[in-house]
């Protein structure tokens, strides 16, 4: 198959981690008989330095010509000013919204040579295997009016949490299909107790699931999902909240699985590519991580199993996928550890040693 890939660095540790995926990517197109076209487009500070703005138009437009998206991570302390007039941060929403990825995927199932990785005991996250679908382009990220301004002496600002029933409607309606796939179980997030979005969210989830009687809904309000993330994590199958609430609970959920720099996701959305499947953008959980850029150590797992996914959901490559997942299993089966992960093996010795398990294991076609 012939895909064309546009590619996003952004800043940090971004062009660290998506440079050793492409190199993953490319043994996979070497091994299976596969032409992936990897170009690199400005996103983040390293946009703003270069083009005075953090998504220029050809890089929102390559996106939307491409068959999937592969973003490593935006944001820095150079560009950190509370009053800098724009953000890196600005253009992972614009290209969110651009790309109208309504749905972020981020699966958390712990392996299990890292039980001992995670600060949770190993009994608790042995048989977690659950997946967040965090809605990605409306909420408090994007509601208006959003804004700041000098009123009767003082500084005041403003953020608006919206959503509409269509908004909710959709992302709902896409956790209850995954949870058919899987294990039939259906958690909604909100906080249905003080915010009226939450209200719409929660009568909206309950009229999809009358759709779907084979899965079981349980509603949670989110101080409490918070908790229980780490008292029963293992209850869990399908979790799907609102924009800013599944940003939070993923990052914590990320320490079941040992470290940030694991997790990976899948924004998808209703558009098609040219292969009739998901024009998806795929992009570990992770940031621009400003303490270890520079160094070479940071954990490329994320962003491999990010390209694991994009094979999946947007270029129906199910056996590269599995052969990707698979050769990071290997790796970190053999140990070969990053920092975060208690070891001492850099990005390049472990994305060498994923790319030697998948050649290994490769079927010539
Ligand atoms: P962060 O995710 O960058 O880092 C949090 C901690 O996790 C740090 O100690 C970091 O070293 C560690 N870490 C993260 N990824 C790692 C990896 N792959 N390997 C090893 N360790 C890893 O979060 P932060 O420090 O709160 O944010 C830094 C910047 O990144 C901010 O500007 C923020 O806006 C941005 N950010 C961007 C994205 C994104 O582009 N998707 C996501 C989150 C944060
Ligand atoms: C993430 C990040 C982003 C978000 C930031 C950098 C805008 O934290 O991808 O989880 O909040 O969505
Ligand atoms: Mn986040």
């Amino acid at each position: 198959m012939k895909a064309i890939i546009a590619c996003l660095p952004g800043d940090g540790i971004g062009p660290e981690v998506i440079e050793a995926t492409q190199t993953v990517l490319q043994a996979v197109a070497n091994a299976y008989g596969h032409t992936f076209e990897m170009e690199n487009y400005p996103i983040g500070g390293a946009a703003i330095d270069q083009y005075q703005t953090p998504l220029p138009p050809f890089t929102l437009e390559a996106c939307q010509a491409a068959d999937a998206v592969l973003l490593g991570a935006v944001g820095g302390p150079k560009w950190d000013s509370p009053d800098a007039p724009m953000r890196p941060e600005q253009g992972l929403l614009a290209i969110r919204k651009g790309l109208e990825v309504f749905a972020n995927l981020r699966p958390v199932k712990p392996h299990p040579r890292l039980l001992h990785a995670s600060p949770l005991k190993m009994e608790k996250i042995a048989e977690v295997d659950l997946i967040f679908v965090r809605e990605l382009t409306s909420g408090i990220y994007f509601g208006q009016p959003k804004r700041r301004w000098v009123e009767a002496g003082e500084e005041r600002a403003v953020d608006t949490m919206a959503y509409t029933e269509s908004e909710v409607r959709r992302v709902a309606k896409l956790a209850f299909e995954l949870a058919r796939q899987r294990k039939r179980k259906v958690t909604s997030i909100d906080k249905a107790n003080v915010l009226e979005t939450s209200r719409l969210w929660r009568k909206v989830v309950n009229e999809v699931a009358k759709d779907y009687p084979q899965v079981t809904l349980e509603h949670l309000l989110v101080d409490a999902a918070a908790m229980y993330l780490l008292q029963r994590p293992a209850s869990f199958d399908v979790l799907v909240t609102e924009n800013m609430f599944g940003d939070i609970l993923t990052d914590e959920a990320s320490m079941l699985t040992g470290s940030m720099g694991n997790m990976a996701s899948a924004s998808l959305g209703d558009t098609q590519n040219r292969h009739g499947r998901p024009r998806g953008l795929y992009e570990p959980i992770h940031g621009s991580a400003p303490d270890i850029a520079g160094k070479g150590i940071a954990n490329p797992v994320g962003t491999i199993l990010s390209a694991a996914l994009l094979l999946r959901y947007s270029l129906g490559l199910e056996r590269e996928a599995e052969a990707v997942e698979r050769a990071v299993e290997e790796t970190l089966n053999l140990g070969i550890l990053s920092p975060d992960l208690g070891g001492s093996a850099n990005t390049a010795a472990m994305t060498r040693k994923i790319i030697e398990q998948l050649d290994a294991a490769a079927i010539p076609t």
